[in-house]
C-alpha cells in the first residue's frame, strides 16, 4: 500500500498533521512501538523540513508485502546548496519565525538517517528528495 501527503510551505497550522497520520496507519497495521518511532520521527522531521525549507512537497508512506516501510520525501525546491554541510549535527539555516516554532535545531536530518536503515538523499535547486527505507 502506498499513501501519499501534500505539504505546504509555511503551513505552520498543520505541523505535525501528516506525521500524526503515518503514526496511526502504521498502529491499525500492527507495527511495534519500536518502529512506529522510528518511522514516526524521520515523517515528523521530513514534514517539518517541507514546511520550513521547502516550496512545498510530498511526503509519501509505502509498506509492501513483506512489511518493508518506505518514506519518500519530495519538494519542489529550492534545494539544499550542500548536503555535506546540511546532514552535520547543528547546521541550520532555519528562519527567524520557523526557530520561534522551535525549530532549527539542525538534526532533523542527522534524526532521519540514524533511525532509518537506508538513507538517500539528492538535492539540486528543482528540489530535494529523500528516501528512507525502515526494517528491522
Ligand atoms: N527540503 C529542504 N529544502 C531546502 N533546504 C533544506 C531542506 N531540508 C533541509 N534543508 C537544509 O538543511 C538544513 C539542515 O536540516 P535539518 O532538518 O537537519 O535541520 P533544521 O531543519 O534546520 O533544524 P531541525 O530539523 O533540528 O528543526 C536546514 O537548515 C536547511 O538549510
Ligand atoms: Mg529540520
Amino acid at each position: 500500500m502506498k499513501i501519499c501527503y501534500e505539504v505546504q510551505k509555511d503551513d505552520y497550522d498543520s505541523a505535525g498533521r501528516v506525521s500524526s497520520q503515518i503514526k496511526k496507519t502504521l498502529k491499525q497495521m500492527g507495527f511495534g512501538p519500536q518502529m512506529i518511532k522510528r518511522v514516526a520521527v524521520s515523517s515528523y522531521e521530513s514534514e517539518i523540513n517541507l514546511i520550513i525549507h521547502s516550496l512545498g512537497g510530498t511526503l509519501c508512506l509505502e509498506v509492501d508485502d513483506e512489511g518493508i516501510i518506505t518514506l519518500a520525501c519530495d519538494d519542489v525546491g529550492p534545494g539544499i546548496p550542500n548536503l555535506d554541510l546540511a546532514m552535520q549535527p547543528g547546521y541550520s539555516t532555519a528562519s527567524k519565525k520557523a526557530r520561534e516554532f522551535g525549530f532549527g535545531a539542525g538534526m532533523g536530518l542527522v534524526n532521519m538517517k540514524r533511525m532509518s536503515s537506508a538513507f538517500d538523499i539528492a538535492s539540486s535547486g528543482e528540489g530535494t528528495h529523500i528516501r528512507m527505507v525502515f526494517h528491522d
